[in-house]
C-alpha cells in the first residue's frame, strides 16, 4: 500500500506478521503449516491492525501490546475468510486461489478454526480480562452477521436487515479493534467511546464501499469475485437505493419471491444499477460515515497518528481495492 496513512505503522505492522507467523511451527502437520503460508503470502490491506496501531499509539498505549492485538485481530479476520470463502464458494481471495478452491471443505473448516484458536490465544496474551471479553463477543457478533445473512437475507430488502448485516460482519471488528486499542492506552472512558465510534464508523463505510465495488470495481485489484452479491441472493447498499427509486420495476418486485436466483433478471438489474443514482447515493451514504469518524477524532490534539486515522477515513472511501 502506498497509501501515507500507512507510513507511521509500517515497522508496526511488520511486527505484526511476525507474531501471526510465530503462531505455526514445527508442531503443526505439514498440511497446516503450508496452507497458513499460502494464506500469510496473500497479503491483505492489514486495514484493521493499521487502525489498531495508529489508535494505540496516539494515545501512548504499550507497543508490545498494541502489536499482539494487532495480531491477533489480524488472525481473527483471515479466520472468518477461510469460513466465509468456503461458506461462499468463493475461489479467489487477495488475487489467488482461496484454500478451499484447492481443499476439501473438512479441512478448510479444521485451518479456519486453528485460525481463531491462534486468534484467541493471541488476545489472551495482551493479558486483559475485558479484552479477552470484547473478542470473544465481537466474534459472536460477526458469526450472528453470517448466519443472519444466511438465514433471513436473501432477496430482503429492508435497510434495517442491511445495517445490521454489515455492522455484524464487518463494522464490529473495525470497532473492537479501535476500541481494543484504546483499552490497552487509557482507561479513560471518554476516550473509549470516542475510538470505538470512529472504529464504527469507518468500518460501516468499509463495507458501503466493499458493496459499491462488487458492482463497479476493477476484478483484478480487488482481487476477489465481484459482481456476485445479487446473484447470491445478497441485495446490498446500491440495490436497496435502486429498489427505493424504482420499486415496480418488475425485477425489483422478484427479489423477495426469489428473483435473485434467475440469472437473466439479475444480470438486468445489475446492468441498471450500475447506470442508476444508486452507484452515488451508496457512495454519498459512506462518505456520511466517514465524517462522523473523523467528527469522532476532532477532541484528540494533533499528532502523526491523529493525522494518519484522518487519511484512514478518508481512504475507505478513495479505495479501489
Ligand atoms: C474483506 O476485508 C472482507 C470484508 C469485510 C469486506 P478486506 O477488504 O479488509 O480484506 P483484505 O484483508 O484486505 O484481503
Ligand atoms: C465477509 O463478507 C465478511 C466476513 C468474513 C465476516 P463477504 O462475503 O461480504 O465479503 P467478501 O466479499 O467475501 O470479501
Ligand atoms: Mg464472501
Ligand atoms: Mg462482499
Amino acid at each position: 500500500m502506498t497509501t501515507t496513512f500507512f507510513t507511521p505503522v509500517q515497522e508496526g505492522i511488520k511486527e505484526v506478521e511476525a507474531r501471526m507467523r510465530a503462531q505455526v511451527d514445527g508442531n503443526q502437520p505439514p498440511d497446516l503449516r503450508a496452507a497458513f503460508e499460502h494464506l500469510m503470502s496473500a497479503g491483505g490491506k492489514r486495514i484493521r491492525p493499521t487502525l489498531g496501531l495508529l489508535v494505540g499509539h496516539m494515545l501512548g498505549g504499550d507497543h508490545e501490546k498494541l502489536v499482539t492485538l494487532g495480531a491477533s485481530v489480524e488472525m481473527l479476520h483471515t479466520a472468518t475468510l477461510v469460513h466465509d470463502d468456503l461458506i461462499d464458494g468463493a475461489l479467489l481471495r487477495r488475487g489467488i486461489p482461496t484454500l478451499n478452491a484447492r481443499w476439501s471443505p473438512a479441512a478448510t473448516v479444521l485451518t479456519g478454526d486453528f485460525l481463531f484458536a491462534r486468534a484467541a490465544k493471541l488476545a489472551a496474551e495482551a493479558d486483559y480480562l475485558p479484552l479477552m471479553k470484547l473478542f470473544a463477543e465481537t466474534l459472536a457478533i460477526i458469526v450472528g452477521g453470517e448466519l443472519m445473512q444466511m438465514f433471513s437475507a436473501h432477496g430482503s430488502l429492508s435497510r434495517e436487515n442491511y445495517y445490521n448485516r454489515i455492522y455484524a460482519k464487518t463494522a464490529s471488528l473495525f470497532e473492537m479493534s479501535a476500541h481494543a486499542a484504546a483499552m490497552i492506552a487509557t482507561e479513560d472512558e471518554s476516550v473509549r467511546l470516542a475510538l470505538r465510534t470512529y472504529g464504527y464508523e469507518v468500518g460501516m463505510a468499509f463495507q458501503m464501499v466493499d458493496d459499491l465495488l462488487d458492482y463497479t470495481g476493477d476484478q483484478v485489484a480487488v482481487g476477489k469475485p465481484l459482481g456476485s452479491d445479487l446473484l447470491n441472493g445478497l441485495v446490498t447498499l446500491p440495490a436497496i437505493y435502486y429498489a427505493e427509486a424504482c420499486p415496480d420495476d418488475p425485477d425489483v418486485r422478484a427479489l423477495p419471491e426469489g428473483g435473485w436466483a434467475d440469472s437473466e433478471r439479475v444480470a438486468r438489474l445489475v446492468e441498471n444499477i450500475r447506470a442508476s443514482q444508486a452507484i452515488h447515493k451508496t457512495m454519498s451514504e459512506a462518505h456520511v460515515h466517514v465524517t462522523r469518524a473523523l467528527e469522532a477524532l476532532q477532541s484528540f490534539h494533533p499528532s502523526a497518528e491523529r493525522t494518519a486515522l484522518d487519511e484512514l477515513a478518508r481512504y475507505i472511501v478513495d479505495r479501489s481495492y
